[in-house]
């Protein structure tokens, strides 16, 4: 099953994207977990990347589209995946499309989230991230059983430099101008499914999986 999970910053595509990992026994990929991976390596990549992400800004499509081909159309090809966070412009979405058919392969669904944008800032701002495993908590609704303190790995927890409330005001503005008009481009193309996602992870997730085996 080849997905893209669509939807505003902290509306919970990477939470639903690993249960999905864990139900359907495919990979996540999550470009901008990519893109923070290369910025701690201080690869060319996160070079490149670094005052992008640390602005709330999109990183020029060029630069996504060489990643996001080597990812899905490398040598080893990919028998099915969850795209968490790509494609976020239509001209990404466009070459994405080109690139599917280039293969003679296909895109079975979108998943497109949506949630309250109150409930998006609260989420957002109580969001902590692993250090060392990446494993996602947030204060509110998931928090760690010792504070600061990773319960998989006892790494450091901390706040993405993005997800300051600056930072994340701009985020939602770039993705309403940016990457909402996906919501009507693959509505247009008959593949998209919308999914509420306010309520809790498990609840959001039968509604998916409830509407991908339909
Ligand atoms: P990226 O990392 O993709 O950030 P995002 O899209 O803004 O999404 P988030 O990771 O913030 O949120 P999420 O929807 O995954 O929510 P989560 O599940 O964590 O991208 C970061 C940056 O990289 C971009 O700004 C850009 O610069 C760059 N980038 C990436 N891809 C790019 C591309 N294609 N083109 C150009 N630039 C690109 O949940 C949030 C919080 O809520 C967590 O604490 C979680 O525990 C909690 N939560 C989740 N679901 C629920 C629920 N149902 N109930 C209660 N709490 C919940």
């Amino acid at each position: 099953m080849k997905l893209i999970l669509l939807g505003p910053p902290g509306v919970g595509k990477g939470t639903q994207a690993q249960l999905l990992t864990k139900e359907y026994k495919i990979p996540q990929i999550s470009t901008g977990d990519i893109l923070r991976g290369a910025i701690q390596k201080g690869s060319d990549l996160g070079q490149k990347a670094n005052s992008y992400l640390s602005k709330g800004e999109l990183v020029p499509d060029d630069i996504m589209l060489g990643l996001i081909r080597e990812k899905l159309f490398g040598d080893v090809p990919l028998g099915g995946y969850i795209l968490d966070g790509f494609p976020r412009t239509l001209v990404q979405a466009k070459a994405l499309k080109t690139m599917f058919q280039e293969n003679n392969d296909t895109l079975d669904a979108v998943l497109s989230l949506e949630a309250d944008e109150k409930l998006i800032l609260k989420r957002l701002s109580s969001r902590r991230t692993c250090r060392n495993c990446k494993a996602v908590y947030n204060l509110i609704t998931k928090p760690p059983v010792v504070s600061g303190i990773c319960d998989t790995c006892s790494g450091e927890l901390y706040q993405r430099n993005d997800d300051k409330i600056g930072t994340i005001q701009n985020r939602i503005a770039v993705y309403k101008k940016q990457t909402e008009p996906l919501i009507d481009y693959y509505r247009a193309a008959g593949i998209l499914i919308a999914i509420d996602s306010s309520g809790s992870p498990q609840e959001v997730h039968g509604f998916i999986t409830s509407q991908l085996e339909d």
